[in-house]
């Protein structure tokens, strides 16, 4: 069992603790994410762009995610570890939502679900929640809905936007959700609604005051060159050392210098 439980994320919301999450698909960076104190990690979605090319999450399969949910519990033994629940496996009806959120925990080992939406989920929520599944909310920019946004903007910032929002935090935390994400808003936005929730906000270009902080991994590595935004701060360059990796590499095999007698066997 992990020691990061939807209990403990509440007591550090109650406490003024701030919660760390990076997303994480396979067991090696679990590993290296868990012994480094990152409270969740989240199975995103966005490893459909990220890992797999696509110009956005909707095309992420349910295999896909039960799959690289698996693995991430593999390499976890303190963090919790989140399903993001892809597009089209929750929005059907509640029952459809309960049979695959049902699915991703049995077969992942998993410890909560996130799943996108406000007010038009709570019922949805309320479901997954007395089924005794752990449900994450997510409101703001939501990237299954991307095309019915019309494009990866901050949201909120309009009066009735700003209203709709606060409602939908709201609809979450009286539905059950033990936390939510807020993705692309405004900073005085996201500290209002963080300050009107008991559960715990994680916030990813939502500003400083949410409880807790979450980026996608190989956007903070500098590993994901496709990708770049104002909310995301590099705290590494990576994609720059694996070329030049690759590089040395090749430049040693070509001119014979690799393997040399240390890395070869004599009999
Ligand atoms: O899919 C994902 O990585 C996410 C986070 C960015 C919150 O939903």
């Amino acid at each position: 069992m992990a020691n990061v439980t939807t209990r403990s994320l509440l007591e550090m919301k109650e406490k003024g603790e701030r919660i760390v999450a990076l997303t994480c698909y396979d067991a090696l960076f679990a590993r290296l994410l868990d012994a480094s104190g990152i409270d969740i990690l989240l199975v995103g979605d966005s490893l459909n762009q990220v890992l797999a090319g696509a110009s956005s999450t909707l095309s992420a399969s349910l295999e896909q995610m039960i799959y690289h949910t698996t693995i991430v519990r593999r390499g976890t033994e303190r963090a919790m570890v989140i399903c993001d629940m892809p597009f089209l496996s929750y929005q059907i009806s509640p029952d459809d939502a309960l049979r695959n959120c049902g699915r991703a925990m049995k077969e992942t080992g998993c410890q909560a679900v996130k799943i996108e939406g406000g007010q038009p989920m709570a019922t949805t929520v309320r479901r997954l929640v007395d089924a005794g599944i752990p449900v994450m909310g997510h409101i703001g920019l939501t990237p299954q809905s991307v095309h019915a946004l019309g494009g990866y903007h901050v949201q909120g910032r309009d009066d009735a936007t700003a209203d709709r929002l606060r409602a939908d935090a709201k609809a979450l935390e009286d539905a059950g959700a033990f936390a939510v994400v807020l993705e692309l808003l405004p900073a005085p936005l996201s500290s209002q609604i963080t300050k009107s929730l008991t559960i715990p906000t994680i916030g990813i270009g939502a500003g400083p005051a949410c409880d807790g902080q979450v980026l996608v991994l190989h956007d903070m590595l500098g590993l994901n060159e496709q990708f770049s935004a104002k909310f995301v701060k590099k705290y590494a360059a990576l994609a720059e050392d694996v070329r030049e990796a690759a590089r040395l590499f090749a430049a040693e095999v070509r001119e014979g210098r690799y393997p040399g007698p240390e890395h070869s066997f004599g009999k």
